[in-house]
């Protein structure tokens, strides 16, 4: 059987997550692409901290060990941020590699150049990853709504916010002690700024609405709120009227424009957003045919997001082989093509 062989850059808790589930689900891979999956190269800032992994993998920390190795096809960018994450991107699209990405910074901002250049270079570059870790949901909605119009898209989708959130309504905690557990269990980024200010739900919503509405939303036309300014006695109080606060993301059609929003909401304790607790995420699409779909699952941790890394990673095999028989299949292409029509 022949053997593909992935790349990686960065090597945090989507990294090893996603080292696991190639050692550990190497058969259920091979199974479903017809090819066997090996992780040959992984590029770390620093060596001296991943000595374990040495033992099972090749570290280094030149990049230019994967753009000229010719056996390594598909690279997985999980360092997350827009810089140097952009010029990493940018090289390996260039030296012919796929790439996967969780980096929701960098699609939401600077995806359209990356999509084009990946085009041009006949690259895959695929980043189910990047919105709700887990959940499925970029996929369901280029697959499953093919030919449904949305209408709306909002939910949860910052697994950090909501996970702070819950412990100062469930356990009392302050903003602070639940933002440190949420630090300590690696559900917040390196640093927490754009998950508590609201930034990271509204690159996801970008993502979401290029997705949903074909549409290329700057990440500044987002109104943004995140919930750093939610005191525990705003918690306490919305719960004594029946509601939990929960930092939503909105997108909807509105005229012949978009809505899109991110903002702490009161959730009517009924509503099943309300039920959505920790760091779990949900999205809720609204089509014009099939009405109200509810999609939930883990938004963050590191085997949640790199299941969402690996089902990209299986595409992309699976399109190899498409292309080798003189066809391809890119799920993406249809929303690109909209935002362009769009555009
Ligand atoms: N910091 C992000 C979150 C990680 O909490 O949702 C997953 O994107």
């Amino acid at each position: 059987m022949e053997e593909i062989k992935l790349g990686m850059v960065g090597l945090g808790t989507v990294g090893s997550g996603v080292l696991e589930m190639v050692q550990k689900h190497a058969a259920k891979i091979s199974a479903v692409t017809g090819r066997k999956l090996a992780l040959k190269t992984v590029v770390v800032r620093n060596l001296a901290k991943h000595a374990a992994v040495a033992q099972q993998v090749h570290l280094t920390t030149d990049l230019n060990e994967i753009l000229t190795d010719p056996e390594i096809q598909i690279v997985v960018e999980v360092m997350g941020g827009i810089h140097p994450a952009k010029e990493v991107i940018t090289q390996l699209l260039t030296a012919h590699k796929h790439v996967v990405t969780a980096n929701k910074d960098l699609i939401a901002t600077e995806g359209a150049k990356l999509i084009e250049l990946a085009r041009a270079n006949h690259c895959d570059l695929l980043y189910e990853a990047s919105v709700a870790g887990g959940i499925p949901i970029l996929r369901t909605i280029a697959d499953s709504f093919a030919a449904d119009q949305i209408t709306e898209v909002k939910g949860i989708v910052n697994g950090t916010t909501n996970y702070i959130l819950t412990q100062m309504a469930q356990q009392h905690w302050s903003y602070e002690q639940a933002l440190q557990k949420a630090q300590e269990l690696g559900f917040a980024e390196a640093d927490p700024t754009n998950d508590v200010k609201g930034k990271d739900a509204a690159y996801k919503m970008v993502i979401l609405s290029q997705f949903s509405f074909g549409t290329r939303v700057p990440v500044a036309a987002v109104a943004t709120e995140g919930i750093d300014q939610v005191a525990a006695q705003d918690v306490a109080q919305a719960a004594a009227f029946g509601y939990t606060i929960k930092l939503v993301g909105v997108a909807r059609l509105a005229g012949d424009g978009l809505f899109v929003e991110v903002a702490p909401a009161l959730v009517n304790r009924h509503h099943p957003l309300a039920e959505v607790n920790n760091e779990n995420n949900a999205v809720m699409v609204r089509g014009q045919a099939v009405g109200d779909t509810l999609f939930y699952g883990p938004g963050a941790g590191g085997l949640p997001t790199a299941n969402s890394v690996l089902s990209d990673i299986t595409t992309v095999m699976k399109n190899m082989i498409l292309k080798t028989n003189g066809n391809s299949f890119n799920r993406y292409s249809k929303q690109l093509a909209l935002a362009e029509s769009a555009a």
